[in-house]
């Protein structure tokens, strides 16, 4: 039986757009160990501590709870997706938000259809300097980051990481993610993998699908980090250890492809 981790979804009840109730839930939770996995850190969104970790903390709880009254074996871990924000930092310092299973990673969304926010490197700066590592969720579906790849590497080396959705690789989640999906795992920027779920029987839940289209251009000892060994790095607070991501110098084979995309915008 497989024991992957997945980082971030929305499994939890009557907290945000994904179950609406606790049947649904349970029904994700299935879906979830039928894919193969057997821990879940539940991340609902979240804006300006809203809603407040007492919450998502109490939701967990219960379906913790009917999760073992039904026999679904699944663990779940708190956490929060947290929309970008300026004071963040101290929210999160004054634990005002929930990093994930108390780490000192956290999700940080950024705007899907805007521009970047201006302070989004300044509030990179002041995470990293309060300790915090912050996680960039679903790069590939945020058109700023869709239209210049340069920035990638700009968050990257502000103390960024990133986390691709499964499914973008194979197009669920349409051409354009698929298309930055497909370049940042070239570039080595794809350092986490999750699935994103926000209810039962989803088509976005493709990880099979999706892990062998990335055994296949990365081999199989890829999947295997992005689905056990780094996420359980990550839940265990450590350092990750990431690749330098590559330039069109260190990747000859791609120069052409680099270059056009690099400069396209
Ligand atoms: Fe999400």
């Amino acid at each position: 039986m497989a024991h992957y981790i997945d980082m971030h979804n929305h499994i939890l009840p009557a907290i945000d757009d994904g179950p609406r109730n606790m049947a649904e839930a349970v029904m994700l939770a299935r879906d979830l160990v039928a894919a193969g996995y057997d821990t879940v850190v539940a991340t609902p969104h979240t804006f300006e501590g809203k809603p407040a970790p007492d919450l998502i903390l109490k939701r967990l709880g219960q379906l913790q709870d009917e999760l073992k009254r039904q026999n679904v074996p699944l663990k779940l871990l708190p956490g929060a997706e947290q929309l970008i924000e300026p004071h963040l930092t101290a929210r999160l310092q004054a634990g005002e938000t929930l990093t994930l299973n108390q780490t000192k990673y956290l999700l940080l969304e950024l705007p899907m259809l805007q521009p970047l926010p201006v302070y989004t490197e300044q509030l990179l700066f002041s995470l990293r300097t309060e300790g915090y590592r912050p996680v960039i969720p679903h790069p590939e579906r945020v058109i700023a980051l869709q239209r210049n790849h340069r920035l990638l590497y700009r968050l990257h080396q502000a103390g960024a990481i990133f986390q691709v959705t499964w499914a973008a690789f194979i197009g669920r989640i349409g051409p354009a993610a698929q298309k930055t999906a497909r370049f940042m795992l070239d570039a080595n920027l794809v350092h986490l993998l999750a699935t994103d779920v926000h209810g039962p029987s989803t088509p976005l839940l493709a990880v099979d699908k999706a892990a062998a289209y990335l055994e296949q251009e990365k081999g199989d000892r890829f999947a295997a980090l992005m689905l056990t060994t780094r996420p359980g790095h990550l839940l265990d607070d450590r350092t990750l250890d990431l690749p330098l991501p590559l330039t069109p110098a260190a990747h000859p084979r791609k120069k052409a492809f680099f270059l056009s995309r690099l400069f396209k915008a």
